[in-house]
């Protein structure tokens, strides 16, 4: 029997503040005990952890991240190793990655593919959704033995003719498809059809400056394509999930529907939440930096983005981690912005990112867990060993110092990425310790865990319907 205390912090999850001890036995929470009680006096162990001052909370949940994904001729930077270290150091203990099913590939040669790229080489837990890029009669039947096995959701595209767009008809099937396995379709909610145009026609005006990345990626045209794919899941009788929403106008298109009492979710991302299209606009080819899709926008919309958080027509806050190098990368694009590989890193930021949101007055504490560890469990089957601090779950836990201050920055992230979007920006808390299954993975701003330590979890199908 291998049994840690964690004594005199305050507990925090998206439910219950408590001031109570944490017993943890072989991995697993076992108990909570109000300070001082006997029952927590009453408990010996071979480790004790002082919290004394720090939050307790879940382990964070980021159920979007790219390691290593093939992405505009490239690679994102990150590997799994590196990636779920840095994940680690910023207080995250499980990833759901995107594997990938190639055209003419099946389902099942994309899920190897990352299994290959994924196992043995984690620091902390992780699991697998699957993006469809080839909708066919084989995959769609595919779907039923993948969230037979604990993958259980299926990202398809409206966006990137091509390359991963799927056209109406084939949404709607693997809708249907999801409707009766009980799988959960996610989207990339943008018409890439529409954008590509605008993409030819700017290019042919010499508008070649990342900043028209943002202007091309259209807020209508998300708007657009999220108000479609609510409507083909509403007739497929599905529930829908739709990525990284940045524009305001689809932030209005989830409400509606959530209003009208559909089973439709969105999930935002830190970038969206903290910089703009003034990022994007930054001189001397930096606005490349800040080239994702769907695009940052211009900073009205972030109070949207925050209001859907605050009210739950906004449930989950992941990163869309998909990094490139600033140098050799993100240049790819010098003189085309359709050319610079999309995507951000962030997978280290996102709870400290969020605790400030905590400290400015967005977000409760409770909030705060709720959008980054319980509900993005509770969407993708995790839950209850995963998003929370109850008996029977994971020890999956951090120490949090809302106190401390630190400055984020490239010269000291642990991101395999040589640049920060958030670079010089002052944050108030950080991360003490981190326990993945009762292990410490960061213990006093030294990392311990181990490549490999990370496991495979298989998920149940969504919580969030029960
Ligand atoms: O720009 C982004 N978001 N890159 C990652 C791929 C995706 O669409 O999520
Ligand atoms: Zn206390
Ligand atoms: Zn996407
Ligand atoms: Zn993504």
């Amino acid at each position: 029997m291998n049994r840690t205390v964690i004594r005199g912090g305050l507990v925090i999850t998206a439910a219950d503040e408590l001031h109570a001890d944490v017993l943890v036995e072989n991995g697993r929470v076992a108990a909570l005990a109000a300070h001082g009680t006997d029952a927590a006096a009453g408990w010996s162990a071979e480790h004790e952890i002082d919290a004394t001052g720090t939050y307790v909370i879940p382990g964070g949940v980021d159920a979007h991240t790219h390691m290593e994904m093939p992405f505009g001729g490239t690679q994102a930077s990150d590997t799994f190793e590196t990636g779920t270290r840095a994940a680690a150091w910023g207080g995250t203990t499980t990833i759901v990655d995107f594997a990938i099913q190639s055209k003419g590939g099946s389902l099942r040669e994309g899920l190897d593919a990352w299994h290959a790229k994924a196992d043995g080489r984690c620091a902390v837990d992780y699991a697998f959704h699957m993006i469809m890029s080839d909708v066919t009669a084989a995959s769609l039947k595919e779907m039923d033995a993948l969230v037979g096995e604990g993958v259980t959701s299926f990202k398809l595209f409206t966006a990137y003719p091509g390359v991963f767009l799927s056209d109406d008809g084939q949404i709607l099937r693997a809708m249907q498809q999801a409707a009766s396995n009980g799988g959960l379709v996610m989207t990339h909610a943008e018409n890439g059809l529409a954008i590509d145009v605008l993409v030819e026609q700017a290019l042919a005006r010499g508008e070649r400056d990342p900043r028209h990345h943002g202007e091309v990626r259209n807020a209508l045209l998300e708007a657009e394509a999220t108000h479609r794919v609510i409507k083909l899941a509403q007739v497929a009788g599905a529930p829908v999930y739709v990525v990284h929403v940045s524009a305001e106008e689809a932030v209005a298109e989830l409400a509606r529907a959530r209003d009208q009492g559909l089973p439709v979710f969105g999930e935002t991302c830190p970038q969206y939440l903290f910089l703009s299209t003034d990022n994007l606009a930054e001189p001397d080819f930096e606005g490349a930096k800040y080239v994702c899709s769907t695009p940052l926008r211009p900073r009205e919309h972030q109070a949207a983005l925050w209001r859907g958080l605050r009210t739950d027509d906004l449930q989950v806050v992941s990163t869309d981690h998909c990094p490139f190098c600033f140098k050799g990368q993100k240049e790819l694009g010098r003189n085309d912005f359709s050319k610079i590989p999309n995507g951000m890193p962030g997978v280290e930021n996102r709870m400290d990112l969020l605790h400030q949101a905590v400290v400015d007055g967005h977000i409760s504490r409770r909030r705060w867990i709720e959008i980054a560890c319980a509900a993005p469990a509770r969407m993708f089957g995790l839950y209850p060993k995963k998003g929370t601090i109850a008996p029977g779950a994971d020890a999956d836990i951090v120490l949090y110092d809302p106190r401390a201050e630190q400055t984020l920055s490239a010269e000291t992230h642990h991101m395999n990425v040589d640049y920060s979007p958030y670079e010089g920006k002052k944050i108030t808390g950080r991360v003490r310790t981190v326990l993945s299954r009762g292990v410490p993975v960061i213990d006093g701003g030294r990392y311990t865990g181990r490549a490999g330590q990370g496991m495979y979890v298989p998920r149940a199908t969504s919580q969030y319907l029960d």
